[in-house]
């Protein structure tokens, strides 16, 4: 089968994943509103494109927080990689590197913050944090991922509680017994997600500073409300996400919320974006409607049960092709 686009993976990982392992990968909350809007409110969007530019040369990379990384699309944190791949989250860093882009490392890892620097160490790397109720099990994972050269904390806002997700309701959902959260190992019982911190406040954010000295990236900000209470607390940039419609029902699409946010925000902070991301012309929406650069989730989970760190690449290679196409045809 030739691989097309990002669809194809997505038919391929639907065809062959375990049904618990795809449904727990394609879930969204409740009605799954939020989830399917992020992906329509792109073809609402129309171009303006503009001729004779001059498109024989063009510059695709570009910088997170002073690092180049080869083009606008880096990968979201997403939980349990092993669940597609059994290099799991290994092989997820190996294609971030070998594409020279930047891979967010989850909480959730089925690999260990060590595993993962191992497999890929001059890769960029950040680390994303859940705040536990047990704040020392917090503190030691940003200490140990800030020792292990992981160059950004991404702190996601949006997860006080996991939102209702049915299909894993249904299918009772838990990882397979040879599984683990190895960053949690010890910590406490596996799978225990109860265990997050739903207290967290902006606050919480001078905590983090007092931890360690990477730059604090904030994901899961969708108003400009939120955005302005981001920048005055002193995070070095923003990433606009409704988790992928996995959280709160009936919120907006992140491309439609992107708009005041960039409004807000007017460049003291890096602005980013995920969710819905599926074509190399949605990156240049995002990017024309302010956000410097842009995540994938579910494509990459796509890429890695087709064929691990390879189908990936290949993802990442399709979107950074039709990226640059669709650069060129707009002008
Ligand atoms: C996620 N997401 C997520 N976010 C996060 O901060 N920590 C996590 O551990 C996870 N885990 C996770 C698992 C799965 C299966 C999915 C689909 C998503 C949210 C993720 O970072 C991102 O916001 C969305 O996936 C972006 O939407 P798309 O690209 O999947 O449409």
């Amino acid at each position: 089968m030739a691989m097309v686009c990002l669809s194809d993976f997505e038919a391929y990982a639907k065809k062959y994943l375990p049904k618990i392992a795809w449904d727990f990968f394609a879930a969204g909350a409740d009605d799954c509103s939020t989830r399917d809007e992020n992906i329509l409110a792109y073809s609402r969007i129309r171009f303006r494109p503009r001729m004779l530019r001059d498109v024989s040369m063009m510059d695709i990379r570009t910088k997170l927080l002073g690092t180049e990384i080869s083009f606008p699309v880096g990968i979201a944190p997403t939980g349990f990689h092993q669940l597609a791949w059994p290099d799991g989250e290994k092989s997820t860093a190996r294609a971030a590197e070998a594409m020279n882009t930047c891979y967010i490392a989850s909480t959730y890892s089925t690999c260990t913050l060590e595993e993962i620097s191992a497999a890929a160490p001059s890769g960029l790397r950040w680390f994303q944090l859940y705040i536990h109720r047990n704040r020392a099990v917090s503190q030691q994972l940003v200490q140990r991922a800030e020792a292990l050269g992981f160059q950004g904390l991404v702190l996601t806002a949006d997860l006080p509680y996991t939102g209702k997700r049915r299909d894993d309701v249904r299918n009772g959902f838990r990882l397979p017994p040879h599984m683990k959260l190895k960053n949690l190992e010890g910590a406490f019982e596996v799978c225990k997600m109860s265990l997050l911190d739903p207290s967290v406040t902006w606050n919480d954010i001078y905590w983090l500073r007092s931890l360690t000295h990477l730059p604090i990236i904030i994901k899961g900000i969708l108003t400009k409300e939120d955005a302005e209470l981001a920048v005055r607390h002193g995070v070095q940039g923003i990433i606009v996400s409704n988790h992928g419609g996995r959280q709160l029902d009936g919120g907006p699409a992140t491309i439609d919320a992107l708009v005041e946010v960039a409004e807000a925000v007017q460049g003291r902070v890096e602005v980013y974006l995920d969710g819905g991301i599926r074509k190399g012309s949605d990156v240049l929406k995002a990017l024309a409607l302010g956000a410097k650069c842009v995540f994938i989730g579910r494509p990459a989970l796509w890429g890695l049960a087709y064929k691990g760190e390879e189908g990936l690449q290949e993802v990442l290679r399709i979107l950074q092709d039709e990226f640059r196409l669709s650069m060129a045809l707009a002008g």
